[in-house]
């Protein structure tokens, strides 16, 4: 096979595209991929300050590099979420990147900084460990990229886990949950601003350009995500995938298109009417007294047996 750009041997095959690319070629492409995200979703603009939420795997690592390469100003944010040695292990990778290439890494340790571990978290409140991980990881980001000033916040969310979402939300008519199903997600008051700029990379591809760019990452799932609903989704997106290559891919950007704009103003509605948590600001559903507590402080409070509830 030969390379589409410049006809050398070709060592990735991307099926979506119907091409292959040599080593250089192909990161050329990834670095378009991302390109193309940022500028068609208006992620990041010139000079504004990224903060890299990075889990120590292929696509957060992967992510970082690419935000360098492309010429962002991007930190690192890696959440220390005490699921015993993976979480050892994947802070490791973390630190390790950043050092090597001399990169500026904000660390966040829930147990350390907020008294629980996402396994106390869900037992306290009997919650299946993602969702107790969802919700710390999504009020740690968002808090630690408005306290230190950045402009946004990514995460390394590829095609395949956007898909997958999108799949489960689907299945179930979230509403509301597809309102929000978007590669950018705008600044609000007590919100930074989300963006996902790697959602027209896949799995494979990501994997394939840590390799040629020698990053070392963390291969091992975490232990408690195992036979999640979200891993059956995406083995039956790679199962139809498969048969007919570029599926995915038209499944999210045709919902991108042309889903997304009918259920926006039901995500609109859910932003409205919040108010700050009465323990740390950040914006909840208000109950009409001005206390409410949000969930990631519920969360704690279970958690750590202070105060209610
Ligand atoms: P996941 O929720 O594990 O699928 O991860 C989705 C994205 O969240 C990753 O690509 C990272 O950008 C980010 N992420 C996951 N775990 C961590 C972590 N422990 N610390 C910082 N960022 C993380
Ligand atoms: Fe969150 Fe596994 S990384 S439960
Ligand atoms: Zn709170």
């Amino acid at each position: 096979m030969k390379c589409r750009r410049c006809r050398d041997r070709a060592v990735v095959d991307v099926r979506r595209h119907n091409a292959a690319f040599c080593g250089p070629c192909f990161l050329h492409h990834c670095r378009e991929q991302v390109r193309r995200a940022i500028d068609d979703f208006d992620m990041i603009r010139p000079g504004e300050r990224v903060l890299v939420a990075v889990s120590g795997g292929k696509d957060s690592l992967g992510l970082w590099d690419l935000l360098r390469e492309l010429g962002h100003d991007a930190d690192g944010l890696y959440v220390g979420l005490g699921i015993g040695a993976y979480s050892d292990e994947s802070g490791r990778y973390a630190r390790e990147f950043a050092h090597a290439r001399g990169l500026k890494l904000v660390e966040v340790d829930l147990e350390a900084d907020h008294g629980f571990s996402v396994p106390d978290g869900a037992r306290a409140a009997r919650r299946a460990p993602c969702s107790a991980c969802g919700l710390s990881k999504r009020h740690v980001f968002n808090e630690t990229a408005i306290a230190h000033g950045y402009d946004v916040l990514a995460t390394g969310h590829n095609l395949d886990d956007e898909a997958a979402v999108l799949f489960g939300n689907v299945l179930r008519w979230e509403t509301g949950y597809l309102g929000r199903q978007h590669p950018v997600l705008p600044a609000a008051p007590g919100f930074a601003r989300k963006v996902k700029p790697l959602v027209r990379l896949g799995e494979r591809e990501l994997a394939a350009y840590c390799v040629l760019r020698g990053i070392d990452y963390i291969v091992e799932e975490c232990p408690m995500a195992h036979g999640n609903r979200h891993l059956g989704y995406k083995e039956a997106l790679n199962a139809i995938e498969e048969r007919s290559p570029g599926t995915k891919a038209s499944f999210l950007f045709g919902f991108l298109e042309r889903g997304h704009p009918r259920f926006a103003a039901d995500a609109r509605d859910e932003r409205e009417g919040l108010e700050p948590c009465l323990r740390c600001g950040a914006p909840t559903p208000g109950d009409g007294r001005g206390e409410a507590l949000c969930a990631f402080c519920r969360l704690q409070a279970r958690a750590t047996g202070s105060g209610r509830p």
